[in-house]
């Protein structure tokens, strides 16, 4: 089984690939680390502890980060994830306590107790992990890996023109991030909005388990709207859930490698730009580490990994 720690900012689709994790018999999650984004910081640690509840998994909840490294307190997402970040559910808040740890903290720490074997899943804005390279300059050592949902390196943002959410949120800790020298999977818009989801798959999810795919049901109804705006047909994209499965089922995504530094300049802020082999003699590229940035994914297998998954 992996060991991970799940970087959130719950938010419709982090709630399903938290479930989707706490589901997986090949998945470990030693915690969950929340930081601003879709939600203020308060908000997203709160939301995730009452996941973990409604799942019943006593596991720590951090909070951490609630502003860009850089810059003013950003704009939140709730035009796609409602005011409670759970598409307006009116879901109970959590009876419990967070750790007392930030969420940056916590991520050093059990890199130290556990050096070699944790995979940093990053769903959310990446301050915290930005924040942990900072408290322990050491921890690419001591993590086996980092999966990221964020980015569009060949595609479009969502955002600008050419930024995703997670990405532009928080460009200085991305660029941070994404120049340390650990082993990067970045799964981006290339991937995740090739895939739209339809009514039908969540209503599957909700009768293959009816608590926490009834959840994800409930709450996708808003989720739902705001992705179907000018669109014929019904959808949503289930970005967050993507890193996660690649750690199931690796073969599930192609890759292509290249260097990767993040702009943060106004412009072009949060944009991923990746650099081909052979293309890295700029100073400003020295510290670009080489990502493997997933461009295609098995659709029709994919889907049948999260109903799976579910109805377990
Ligand atoms: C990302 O932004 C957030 O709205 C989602 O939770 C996902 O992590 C997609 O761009
Ligand atoms: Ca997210």
């Amino acid at each position: 089984t992996h060991k991970i720690i799940l970087d959130t900012d719950p938010g419709i689709d982090d709630a399903m690939a938290i479930f989707f994790a706490f589901q997986s018999p090949d998945i470990e999650v030693l915690g969950l680390t929340t930081v601003y984004g879709n939600v203020p910081v308060s908000m997203s640690a709160q939301n995730a502890l009452a996941l973990c509840e409604l799942a019943k998994m006593d596991i720590p909840v951090t909070k951490g980060v609630g502003m860009p490294w850089v810059g003013p307190e950003s704009s939140y997402a709730h035009f796609v994830h409602g005011d409670d970040g759970f598409g307006d559910i009116n879901h109970p808040a959590p009876k419990g306590e967070l750790d007392p740890r930030s969420s940056a903290q916590f991520i050093v720490d059990m890199a130290r107790q556990y050096p070699g074997e944790i995979t940093l899943v990053a769903v959310g804005p990446l301050g915290n992990l930005a924040l942990a390279l900072r408290l322990e300059p050491e921890l690419p050592k001591l993590i086996k890996g980092v999966n990221i949902m964020g980015g569009a390196a060949f595609v479009k943002g969502n955002v600008t023109p050419v930024a995703e959410a997670n990405i532009w949120n928080d460009a200085h800790a991305a660029d941070i991030v994404f120049s340390a020298d650990w082993d990067i999977h970045m799964f981006g818009l290339d991937v995740t909005n090739a895939v739209p989801f339809d009514p039908a798959f969540v209503d599957i999810l909700a009768e293959k388990n009816p608590v926490l795919g009834g959840f994800v049901q409930r709450s996708s109804q808003f989720y739902i709207d705001f992705y179907s705006q000018g669109r014929s047909d019904r959808v949503c994209f289930f970005h967050d859930a993507f890193p996660l499965a690649h750690l199931i089922e690796p073969d599930l995504f192609e890759f292509t490698e290249g260097h990767i530094r993040i702009s943060t300049d106004e412009l072009n802020r949060g944009q991923t730009s990746v650099a081909p082999e052979g293309t890295t003699a700029s100073p400003l590229w020295l510290n670009a580490q080489k990502v493997k940035v997933a461009v295609r994914v098995d659709h029709p297998r994919l889907t049948q990994l999260f109903i799976d998954t579910y109805a377990r």
